[in-house]
């Protein structure tokens, strides 16, 4: 962000049902948010729920499809493209299934976050992603699993975790109750409060790549 207390830019990444775009969208209504506005919302899916949600939010949708490149590059290139047409200050990983490359992540270095459904470093990298990360939760028979958010690097689910919030597994759990539990409990919680504390510029990283948070 330029100036102090200018309200932070957001482009919210998203593949699949929008759940947790859904939940920053809330929070920022109900003010759990302060600071913050969603200037653009951006789908590789041109059939996600999301982008419903964000119409019927009033926002930005563009779906920038992977199917209508003849390369990941151009494809990385236009992402990069939009995302800085918008001057957003973070960008939020929101159940989003494409991999940032790395000509966005060295151009927004600790300003992207991301949401995995699983208490990292348990259960992430690559495969790790949705339902999968339940199912093999459940294979190993940990008996408390949960959400983490963290900033975005090179690596995949590797960069500094800002929050995490753990939640029970439960007897005769599938990897779809389990989903919905962390959903419920833990994501769409983290990700707005991660927001929040951000937009406060609460939020900073050491030299160690640790994340501290101001009270
Ligand atoms: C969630 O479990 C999220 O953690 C993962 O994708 C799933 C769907 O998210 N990244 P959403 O409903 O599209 O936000």
């Amino acid at each position: 962000m330029s100036e102090e207390n200018k309200t932070m830019k957001l482009a919210v990444l998203v593949s699949g049902g929008g759940t947790n775009l859904q939940a920053i969208i809330d929070a920022i209504a109900k003010k759990q948010i302060h600071g913050a506005e969603i200037a653009v919302v951006i789908s590789n899916n041109e059939n996600a729920y999301a982008l419903k949600r964000a119409e019927a939010a009033g926002l930005m949708g563009i779906c920038l499809s992977p199917k209508k490149y003849d390369s990941r590059d151009n494809f990385n290139h236009d992402l990069k493209d939009i995302l800085d047409s918008f001057h957003v200050d973070l960008i939020v990983l929101a159940g989003c299934l494409m991999q940032m490359p790395p000509e966005i992540v060295d151009a927004y270095p600790n300003r992207i976050i991301n949401i995995h459904p699983a208490l990292i470093p348990s259960f992430c990298g690559k495969g790790c992603y949705g339902l999968h990360v339940h199912e093999k939760a459940l294979a190993r028979g940990v008996k408390v699993s949960g959400a983490t958010v963290h900033f975005v690097n090179s690596d995949l689910d590797a960069g500094p975790i800002i929050l995490q919030q753990a939640v029970n597994v439960e007897e005769g759990d599938t990897p779809e109750t389990l989903q919905k539990r962390i959903m419920e409990q833990a994501e769409w919680k983290i990700l707005p409060k991660a927001i929040d504390l951000i937009a406060q510029g609460k939020v900073s990283v050491d030299e160690n790549n640790i994340v501290h948070i101001a009270k």
